[in-house]
């Protein structure tokens, strides 16, 4: 039987957490990391169900290592060939059945609205991993939290993003999430066949009256960057191969290019790398994306325990 919850809640993008749940949850994912034994039993007796019905190496394994580090334990599959999707069970029904063993679930699925489905056929939270290009919330979470961690603040930041802002979900979950700092303007690099989708420039950007420009160079938009956020084009995401070739090194961020952006402009990147960040940018004090990882799987630790309804003395 699962734990009972006062309130079942589910996050399927950004906008299921309030500004002040994710400050809270950040703060939280501070302590955690600073006093690790107050929270390694808040899971005794619980499971976590990794439905992953797609590859995934980070919000995978940060999710199990969040579990186990809250002294829970973790089921699931990591491919929908091991699973019985393959004999054709729905969404809905798996998550029916998770719900009899598991207390709260992470799903990544190739489809966008497939957390949705499994949110509103589920007794149990459900967490969405990565939904096609859709969304990818608790990416956020780790680019909420590095930010801050690097910044300071997250509010009154000017914020490039850059690579393929068509198909990158963990995009299309950051710009929901900043939007509601102020003072927070966006620097969209893409090459135009990769621009950010109408319905979020639409339903986001100018919903909420955010400043923001288009530029295809990256060398012209570095200067003025408090935050740049590269992102890998999206192979599996394009209908043909040739596209996808033509694409897929468009942006290079070198040593060189580094020399253009400001002493304290921050490199992110939610990962995996291809060529769009050059290895020898790893070792500039400015390349924050391994940390990005490390406080991932802090702020999915802080989810798991805010969605549970668990409690510290
Ligand atoms: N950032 C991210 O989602 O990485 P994985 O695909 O490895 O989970």
């Amino acid at each position: 039987m699962h734990r009972q919850l006062k309130n079942l809640r589910h996050v399927i993008s950004p906008l299921d957490l309030t500004v002040e749940e994710l400050d809270q949850m950040m703060d939280l994912a501070e302590d955690m990391e600073a006093n690790p034994e107050k929270y390694a039993h808040v899971c005794d007796g619980m499971k976590l169900a990794a439905l992953f019905y797609e590859p995934s190496t980070r919000t995978r394994l940060s999710f199990e290592s969040a579990m186990l580090n809250l002294g829970g334990q973790v089921i699931g599959f990591h491919s929908s060939d091991s699973s019985s999707a393959t004999k054709g069970e729905s969404v809905a029904d798996t998550i029916r059945v998770l719900s009899c063993f598991a207390d709260i679930a992470a799903m990544r699925h190739p489809k966008e609205g497939a957390a949705y489905v499994a949110s509103i056929n589920s007794e149990i939270p459900v967490i969405n991993g990565g939904d096609g290009g859709h969304q990818h919330p608790t990416q956020t979470l780790a680019d909420l939290c590095t930010i801050r961690k690097y910044k300071g603040r997250l509010n009154n930041l000017t914020v490039g993003i850059c690579g393929d802002l068509k198909f990158g979900r963990t995009v299309h979950s950051l710009i929901s999430a900043l939007v509601r700092y102020t003072g927070v303007r966006f620097v969209l690099i893409s090459p135009e066949e990769l621009q950010l989708p109408s319905y979020v420039k639409e339903n986001v950007l100018n919903a909420n009256n955010i400043e923001y420009v288009e530029k295809i160079r990256l060398e012209e938009a570095l200067p003025e960057l408090d935050i740049l956020y590269m992102t890998r084009v999206q192979k599996e995401r394009f209908f043909n191969e040739e596209d996808y070739i033509r694409m897929k090194d468009f942006y290079i961020l070198d040593k060189e290019k580094m020399k253009l952006a400001k002493e304290d402009m921050y490199v992110l990147h939610p990962l995996p790398r291809v060529n769009e960040i050059s290895v020898e940018v790893d070792k500039d004090p400015r390349a924050a994306y391994f940390k990005q990882v490390y406080w991932g799987m802090y702020m999915r630790m802080a989810l798991i325990f805010t969605l549970l309804e668990l409690e510290v003395e």
